[in-house]
């Protein structure tokens, strides 16, 4: 088989790609380790920026978040019982809408099938061959036969733990990288929201969030130790440990019910550099990861997808490379930034353990600084919906 782009992952990076390469008349074929319900299957955050919604729009797949998404114009922020909202539709003039991950991926889905654009799903051993050429090919092995796509360019699009960065030689690229020392365990739940916002709390039991995916259907976390298994987290001591982490009058209105899903995930900044080599170039969460605190991973790989889609468009417009070129550093500059935001909210409303009393001290001014200075809520403000593209 031959393509113009091979586009490795099924994720919300590389079905967003497919899309928009199809209505430039560009040809691609997505290869997919897993079934595409496996894909729909996994919860992630549901925090679209602007700009990631406008780019759903130019691909064509917003009817439903159109109708369905939910606008919200500010968040909350709880630490040791003072609430504060940062408004930043005042703020900025911008909002955010909330859409789960799960519905971003399944209308683009929807999309892929109606375009016959090929996307292989249950593709086992994809290997990447002659990257550093004119010529770079994909293999892999469907239903026991390996086969081989021949293409221009190689989107590396299939997440952290993809094949694509693997394929990189050692000495061409660099990572940067910080552990966090504790988890994130959500629970997803059929019960009207807490509030009518996000709700991000600092307490002293650690870190809670109260989100949503709709009218209907909430989210939580509560931050756990590294050490944790979701086994140990029946509902009820999740309910009993959340309503512990949530200011009195808020804790009144929790509705609780039987979860849907309820998972753990550590927390990890990470950013590989540069984020081409040869003909193979990396978006989304094969490129890099943000600790959830913010909600920026998948508007990140909006913001690469929109860099990578441009410059293919002008290479097959016009023949030049000069935004292939620049791609990585394009992509990577806003990256770092919304790496430093992650890290930053990270930082202001976790529990760290072994926090010296000076680092406790330093925290707290932190968020009292945020509470009674408007131009600190403008910088988060800013960088919650989005910095620009
Ligand atoms: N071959 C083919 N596909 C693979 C391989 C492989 N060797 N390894 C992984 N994949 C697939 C995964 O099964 C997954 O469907 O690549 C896809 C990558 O999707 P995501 O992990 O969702 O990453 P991305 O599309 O970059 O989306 C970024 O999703 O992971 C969240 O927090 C992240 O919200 C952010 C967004
Ligand atoms: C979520 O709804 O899953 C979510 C929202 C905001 C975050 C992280 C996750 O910062």
């Amino acid at each position: 088989m031959r393509t113009q782009v091979a586009i490795i992952g099924a994720g919300p990076a590389g079905l967003l790609l497919g899309q928009l390469l199809h209505r430039a008349n560009i040809d691609a074929v997505i290869v997919e380790r897993k079934s595409a319900n496996y894909v729909l299957s996994r919860i992630r955050a549901g925090v679209l920026e602007q700009g990631t919604v406008n780019l759903l729009h130019e691909a064509g797949v917003a009817d439903r978040l159109r109708s369905e998404g939910i606008v919200h114009e500010g968040a909350e922020i709880e630490s040791v019982g003072a609430r504060h909202r940062i408004d930043f539709k005042g703020l900025t003039g911008k909002t955010v809408t909330i859409y789960g991950q799960t519905e971003v991926t399944a209308d683009l889905m929807t999309a892929r099938e109606a375009s016959d654009a090929p996307t292989i799903y249950e593709a086992d051993e994809v290997r990447l061959h002659d990257i550093d050429s004119r010529f770079p090919r994909v293999s892999y092995v469907k239903d026991g036969v390996r086969a081989e796509i021949a293409c221009d360019f190689i989107a590396g699009c299939d997440g952290f733990h993809g094949v694509c960065r693997q394929s990189i030689p050692a000495d061409a690229w660099q990572a940067h990288e910080r552990i966090y020392p504790f988890g994130w365990l959500g629970l997803l739940v059929e019960k009207p929201p807490i509030d009518k916002e996000l709700v991000y709390i600092n307490h002293l039991r650690g870190f809670a969030l109260c989100s949503m995916r709709s009218s209907h259907r909430s989210r939580y976390y509560l931050q756990c130790t590294l050490a944790e298994r979701v086994e140990e987290w029946p509902d009820e001591r999740f309910w009993r440990e959340l309503s512990a982490r949530l200011d009195p009058a808020l804790a009144t209105r929790l509705q609780i019910g039987s979860s849907i899903e309820k998972s753990i995930a550590p927390l990890r900044s990470f950013v590989a550099e540069p984020l081409r080599y040869g003909n193979l170039f990396l978006a989304g969460d094969a490129a890099h990861i943000v600790p959830p605190t913010g909600a920026k991973g998948l508007n990140l790989a909006a913001s690469d997808v929109f860099y990578l889609w441009q410059a293919l468009r002008e290479h097959y417009r016009t023949g030049s490379n000069t935004a292939l070129d620049q791609y990585s550093s394009r992509a990577l500059a806003r990256v770092w930034k919304a790496e430093r935001f992650s890290w930053w909210m990270t930082h202001l409303l976790h529990r760290f353990p072994g926090a010296t009393s000076f680092e406790q001290k330093i925290q707290e001014a932190e968020l009292s600084y945020l509470f009674q200075s408007e131009a600190a809520q403008k910088v988060l403000a800013e960088n919650y919906v989005g910095l620009p593209y």
